[in-house]
């Protein structure tokens, strides 16, 4: 009997402003990744779902590499698979998609290999495999995560986020690759920047702990890459203020962006999201704007 490996992956958003590379929630919008050992001789790969015809389909497919690099880790060939993918998030948006498809994978080859990987074991490889642990360690275990180099590997540690702090994202018609947001940095920054991010990573996390409106207003500014990065989002500045208008806290850039990030009470989430749609629209972009709880589940796999 052939089995088959589920996994269901989360969308994420990285950085929440001051947490630039550190800092990730899983939001409610999915990825689905099936893997099904097949007696053929070569790999059939099937998408559909939102922007389906734009991911690979041969064996440079991003899922599928997570899958060998499993197998690989544990000294063990790949069988040949059947990978159907299901997409619900958006490709080079900010929104994790590749996050998605390398935990996809890591999960999906653990699972047909007999499970000889720890959950520790997956988080490391899929820091690895992404180069930074903010998209891939809420993707895979859910919630708001912050995660720090240790001795050890990677200390993570879960942020409370109150019931009463909404994050709206928009995201918009164009994409960004994460490649072209980073060439924008810096490689060095001053003090007084050093400064600035930490205390407001710090006040965004007791923020988004108590729900404390004062804070979460002041907390999401930051000074390591948006800055720079806003000149890639045509309408950045009047989109910020529509949310602040509309009685959102504030607004972020979603991972390396396009997608932006509000945050708010439920009461104000839809007028917030109609904010940033009709603030892009006057730029000429059509955004799709919703209120998207936060995932506390992670990866599941079945
Ligand atoms: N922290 C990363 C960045 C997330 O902002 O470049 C994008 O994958």
């Amino acid at each position: 009997m052939m089995t088959t490996a589920t996994v269901r992956v989360p969308a994420t958003t990285a950085n929440l402003g001051a947490g630039f590379d550190c800092i990730g929630a899983a939001l409610s919008l999915y990825n689905e990744f099936a893997f099904t050992p097949i007696d053929t001789e070569s790999l059939v790969i099937a998408v559909r779902g939102l922007e389906a015809a734009r991911v690979n389909t041969d064996a440079s497919n991003l899922a599928y590499q997570a899958f060998v690099k499993l197998y690989s880790r544990i000294d063990r060939s790949p069988p040949v698979i059947q990978l159907e993918i299901k997409l619900g998030v958006p490709l080079a948006r900010g929104l994790g998609s590749s996050a998605t498809a390398i935990v996809g994978g890591l999960l999906g080859a653990n699972a047909l290999a007999g499970n000889p990987l720890s959950l520790a074991d997956i988080m490391q490889l899929a820091i690895e495999m992404e180069g930074h642990p903010d998209n891939v360690v809420p993707a895979l275990i859910g919630g708001c995560r912050l995660a720090a180099t240790a001795a050890s590997g990677w200390a993570i540690a879960d942020i409370p986020w109150h019931d009463s702090v909404v994050p709206v994202v928009a995201i918009p018609d164009f994409e960004l690759s994460t490649a072209e947001a980073r060439s924008v940095l810096p490689t060095d920054y001053s003090r007084a920047d050093a400064i600035f991010n930490t205390a407001h990573l710090g006040l965004m996390v007791r923020g988004l702990e108590t729900g404390n409106p004062e804070w979460l207003s002041a907390a999401l500014a930051d000074r390591l890459h948006q800055p720079y990065r806003q000149q890639l989002i045509p309408g950045y500045t009047d989109v910020e203020r529509a949310v602040v208008a509309a009685g959102g806290y504030g607004m972020v850039i979603s991972g390396a962006g396009p997608t932006l990030l509000a945050l708010t009470t439920a009461e104000r989430a839809d007028a917030v999201a109609t904010a940033m749609t009709d603030a892009w629209a006057t730029h000429n972009i059509q955004a799709q704007a919703q209120p998207l709880p936060v995932d506390m589940q992670g990866a599941v796999c079945s």
